[in-house]
């Protein structure tokens, strides 16, 4: 299993990627422009600074301007996966890139039944929208093991991307899920580290360790030197 970091910010990728954390990005419209500036440079700046895989969106609706503009994306950098939505728009530039052998990640998937035409393409990666989807009351997470099960069931190699990941309960469904790659917000990595039982529980023990005279627990702390 991999994790990307869902995200347009160097700083986010600086914070992350030494944990471990950032076996790719992907990048939205939405977030290039939080970042401000000019979106292609940050888009070579982030393939430039990680290895793995970097996905980027189309922001046209066309098919055909799709497969331009993927093309256009996919020379910035040999790690840019074109990033296209799932309908069917998206369909016919994925069949033209793939066949150009561009990766694509389809994006925007809600509905499991997104995936088919997709998977028989068949695409690098899927993205299926945990959150979005619970925004509006609905139970996402029985979306994500149907995905997993119909890509198997379908022998495809494609892989499934689980993003829009709000909060620590996502991560845990879409893992359970059966989800490829998880993408996941620096915000819900920050919230994963910020459970403040665990700060509680720290504070508890080091009040405790207070309790021991100076010379035990220089002791302890030293492994026995003095
Ligand atoms: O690009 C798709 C996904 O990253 C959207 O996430 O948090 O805007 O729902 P979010």
């Amino acid at each position: 299993m991999e994790f990307f970091l869902d995200t347009a910010s160097l700083d986010e990728i600086a914070r992350w990627e030494p944990l471990g954390l950032v076996d790719g990005v992907t990048t939205n419209p939405a977030l290039l422009a939080r970042e401000g500036g000019d979106p292609l440079r940050q888009l070579r700046a982030i393939t430039e600074r990680i290895g793995g895989p970097v996905s980027a969106q189309v922001t046209c609706g066309d098919a055909k301007e799709m497969v331009v503009q993927g093309h256009a994306l996919a020379a910035t950098a040999p790690n840019v996966v074109v990033k296209l939505p799932a309908n069917r728009a998206g369909l016919e530039a994925a069949r033209a890139l793939s066949s150009d052998g561009i990766e694509c990640n389809i994006t925007l998937a809600f509905d499991p039944a997104q995936v088919i035409a997709f998977a028989r393409v068949p695409v690098a990666y899927v993205s299926l929208i945990l959150g979005r989807v619970e925004d509006f009351g609905q139970d996402g997470t029985q979306r994500v093991s149907t995905a997993t099960r119909m890509l198997e069931r379908m022998g495809s190699p494609t892989r499934l991307l689980v993003a829009s990941l709000r909060n620590p309960r996502h991560l845990c469904a879409a893992i359970h899920g059966g989800a490829d790659i998880l993408t996941v917000p620096p915000s819900t990595w920050d919230l994963v580290f910020a459970q403040p039982l665990t700060s509680a529980g720290a504070d508890d023990f080091a009040r405790a360790w207070e309790s021991l005279p100076e010379p035990a627990r220089r002791s302890y702390e030293r492994g026995g030197e003095a």
